[in-house]
């Protein structure tokens, strides 16, 4: 009886254990490889081409966005957070993309800023 009661509380402390696991997990896990035209150029597209169309540096539209960041120092993959642009995203624009779009941009970064 004694053995079963431990082994129930064994069960509980292992069950609610990984649920508490699941509801925890934040849902801003930067994924692995991160696609520049299917994970950020949607980003853009959804959140910054309407003033960063091409009048505005820098030019946010799919075939000029990635050139117009690598090439003009919004990017630095060797200190990804000091990134101009990520930290314009955390700076005057914190509220033009969302915690979650953010790290995927910051994750981009981190993985080298591919055109891929
Ligand atoms: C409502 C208009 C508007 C939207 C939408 C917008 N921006 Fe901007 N952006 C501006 C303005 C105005 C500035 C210049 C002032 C400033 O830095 O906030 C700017 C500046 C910037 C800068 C710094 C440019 C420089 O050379 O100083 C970056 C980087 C940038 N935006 C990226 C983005 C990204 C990425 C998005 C989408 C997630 C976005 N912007 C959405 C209006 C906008």
């Amino acid at each position: 009886m004694k053995k079963c009661f431990f082994l129930s509380i064994l069960l509980v402390i292992i069950l609610t254990g990984s649920c508490e696991k699941v509801t925890l997990e934040p849902d801003t896990d930067i994924p692995d490889n991160i696609s520049y035209s299917l994970d950020i150029q949607p980003i853009f597209d959804a959140n910054c081409t309407k003033c960063h169309g091409g009048s505005r540096s820098p030019d946010l539209r799919a075939d000029y966005s990635y050139d117009a960041l690598t090439k003009n120092g919004y990017i630095d993959t060797a200190e990804p957070d000091k990134s101009f642009l990520y930290t314009t995203l955390n700076g005057s624009h914190d509220s033009r993309a969302n915690a979650k779009e953010k790290l995927v941009i910051l994750g981009w970064i981190q993985q080298g800023a591919k055109n891929n």
